[in-house]
């Protein structure tokens, strides 16, 4: 049977009854009504308060007519759930107080069951769930294991992850059994999500890019291939996202995800034939086309959309997350040219 969801659809490679199209970070601070909610509360009180995360996932739905929803989370309250602290310091983005710099700090991290460890999300995804009631599909996500071990090694964002990249170089033991723990919490995650009613489940590799492809072949893939073969039983699709990866394209396609979310700086036709062509593909505007005017917005999609029209399972998506200063107007531009744009 074919979904009467169109983003459903397409995620199986077949044909939706519209182009389907949603963004990542399509909740957040470009939306006054965000802005309003988040002036009162912390990001992380929004996350732990399950009535204020189902509140703010809906927000965009309200504004927009989007394909998907994406359940307001973070990739690092896992992390901090499995014990390492987590602050997000104005000017700074995230910080955890208490890097991994040792086998004996991997040790230290629990694993519990997802609904145990992050009870907020889970209930925050029933809520939005009960609220769609089946009109808009519900996308779960976690951050993919080398993602989460960039900012647990770290200690929090940084430019290409050098600290992390040495610590995997010189102890590939203890790099091995942490991200041995991160992917069966990861992937735990996604199954509880899934339970809780999400109907696809998107890992967010943000950091990939900054390895060599021998290197994410050796330190990264397994691990995150076990990710993923645990989330698709659960049937719904699985999407992976990634950045800066157009030169291992070879190697991620071993990965066996449904659907590949592909940043800007890759030619989408050219990606879609190394993914392998048969598997279902999301992206890749640009997201600073957002910045600018009806007119060059309508321009840019109209190019992506027609590079695409003969292909199946395509989802249309920006290349990274939306930026704070887009208009919200831009939004709305976008949304409805994609629409009416792929009917003629
Ligand atoms: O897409 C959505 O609408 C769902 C919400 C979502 C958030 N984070 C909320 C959030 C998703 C999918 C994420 C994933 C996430 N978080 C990633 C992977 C995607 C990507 O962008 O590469 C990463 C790397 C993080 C870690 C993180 N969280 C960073 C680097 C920051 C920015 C810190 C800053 O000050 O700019 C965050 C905070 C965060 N997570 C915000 C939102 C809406 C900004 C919140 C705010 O301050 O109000």
């Amino acid at each position: 049977m074919i979904s009467k969801h169109p983003f459903i659809a397409a995620c199986n490679r077949q044909k939706p009854s519209r182009q389907p199209i949603w963004l990542m970070r399509q909740a957040g601070r470009y939306q006054k009504v965000y802005r309003e909610l988040r002036a009162k509360h912390t990001i992380l009180e929004m996350i732990k308060a399950p009535e204020l995360a189902a509140e703010v996932t809906l927000q965009p739905l309200r504004a927009f007519d989007l394909d998907a929803g994406i359940i307001f989370a973070d990739i690092l309250t896992l992390p901090e759930a499995m014990g390492l602290p987590l602050e997000f310091v104005k000017g700074e983005g995230p910080v955890i107080s208490a890097p991994i710099r040792s086998i004996a700090d991997v040790k230290k991290l629990r694993v519990r069951p997802a609904e145990e460890a992050l009870p907020f999300t889970i209930e925050a995804i029933k809520m939005v769930c009960r609220e769609l009631n089946d009109r808009i599909p519900l996308i779960g996500f976690s951050g993919a294991p080398f993602t989460l071990a960039c900012y647990a090694v770290e200690g929090g964002s940084s430019r290409e992850y050098d600290l992390t990249r040495a610590f995997m170089f010189r102890e590939p033991k203890a790099w091995h059994a942490l991200m041995k723990k991160l992917a069966g919490a990861v992937g735990d995650y996604l199954l509880a999500q899934a339970r809780a009613g999400a109907q696809a489940l998107q890992i967010f590799d943000s950091w990939a890019g900054s390895l060599a492809p021998a290197d994410y072949r050796e330190y990264v893939l397994p691990h995150t291939q076990r990710v993923i073969a645990i989330a698709k039983q659960t049937k719904v699709p699985v999407i992976y996202f990634s950045t800066r990866t157009g030169a291992m394209l070879n190697v991620v396609r071993e990965l066996g995800a449904d659907v590949y979310g592909l940043d800007w700086r890759v030619d989408i036709n050219d990606a879609w034939k190394q993914l392998g062509g048969k598997i279902a593909v999301q992206g890749n505007l640009d997201p600073t086309v957002l910045l600018t005017t009806p007119k060059t917005i309508r321009e840019h999609a109209a190019r992506l959309l027609d590079s695409v029209k003969d292909k199946r399972g395509y989802i249309f998506n920006i290349g990274h997350g939306v930026i704070k200063e887009t208009p919200e107007e831009n939004v709305k531009v976008l949304v409805d040219f994609v629409h009416k744009y792929a009917a003629q």
